[in-house]
């Protein structure tokens, strides 16, 4: 089975509906730790409506297991990158309009513009990951690109209306992870997994690392909702 990054963006978001101090998802990254994460994964995102700066520098130093960046290939994204050094650093796509990160970057596309993000990432000593579609294409252009792994972007399967849909879905993944392989790339996956469709998944032959951030936060703030009534409750009465 695969190893589980855990995605405390979601965390920060609470907080900066209020721009206050709490939650703070450095405590979320040690609690996930202790819930057994093998990584914790955050994207700073340029216009910084989750992350923050301090956010990423606090976690940089606190977080014992793998800390996985996820960072546009914008220069002034990767220079904060090299100057952080995370253990590893995941390019995505990023559109200031999107609620959330809505597919793979096209490394096809942006093959120049990835490609110097990649060479300065990897001189500062930082294992690089892209983010992709299941797509043989950006695959092969990935290993052109002599990146350490990649990971598959999972929302189509995810998003599936249909059980056919998703079988479809996972059929596409498996053969984008059997390519990844053969190309002798680290598969990642994540986007969009939940409780209920993340099994399928971690099953892929191969599957090294999940990254999962939404469906945990929403999990923890119903899980921990009861005691933190009652918490309250006990203040008031
Ligand atoms: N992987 C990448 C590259 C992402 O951009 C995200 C969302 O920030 C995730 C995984 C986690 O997705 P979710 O929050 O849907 O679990």
């Amino acid at each position: 089975m695969a190893l589980l990054g855990v995605n405390i963006d979601h965390v920060a978001t609470i907080r900066q509906a209020r721009r206050t101090v709490e939650p703070d998802p450095v405590w979320a990254a040690a609690l996930a730790e202790l819930g057994g994460a093998d990584g914790i994964t955050v994207h700073l995102r340029e216009d910084r409506r989750h992350i923050q700066d301090r956010d990423l520098e606090v976690l940089r130093r606190t977080v014992q297991v793998k800390l996985n960046l996820e960072a546009a290939i914008a220069p002034a994204m990767v220079d904060i990158a090299c100057r952080i050094r995370p253990d590893q650093v995941t390019l995505v796509p990023e559109r200031r309009e999107e609620v959330t990160t809505e597919g793979g970057l096209d490394v096809v596309g942006h093959r120049e513009a990835t490609a110097a993000a990649v060479a300065r990432l990897r001189d500062a000593g930082i294992v690089v990951s892209l983010f992709i579609d299941p797509d043989p294409r950006q695959i092969e252009m990935a290993a052109d690109l002599a990146v350490a792994a990649v990971e598959l972007h999972t929302g189509e399967y995810a998003n599936a209306a249909t059980d056919t849909a998703r079988h479809d879905e996972l059929v596409r993944l498996a053969r984008a992870a059997a390519l990844v392989r053969e190309v002798k790339l680290v598969l990642n996956a994540g986007h969009g997994l939940t409780y209920r469709n993340v099994v399928p998944v971690a099953r892929l032959d191969g599957m090294h690392e999940l990254n999962i951030g939404h469906s945990i936060v929403s999990r923890a703030v119903l899980v921990g909702f009861t005691q933190a009534v009652r918490e309250m409750k006990s203040l008031v009465c």
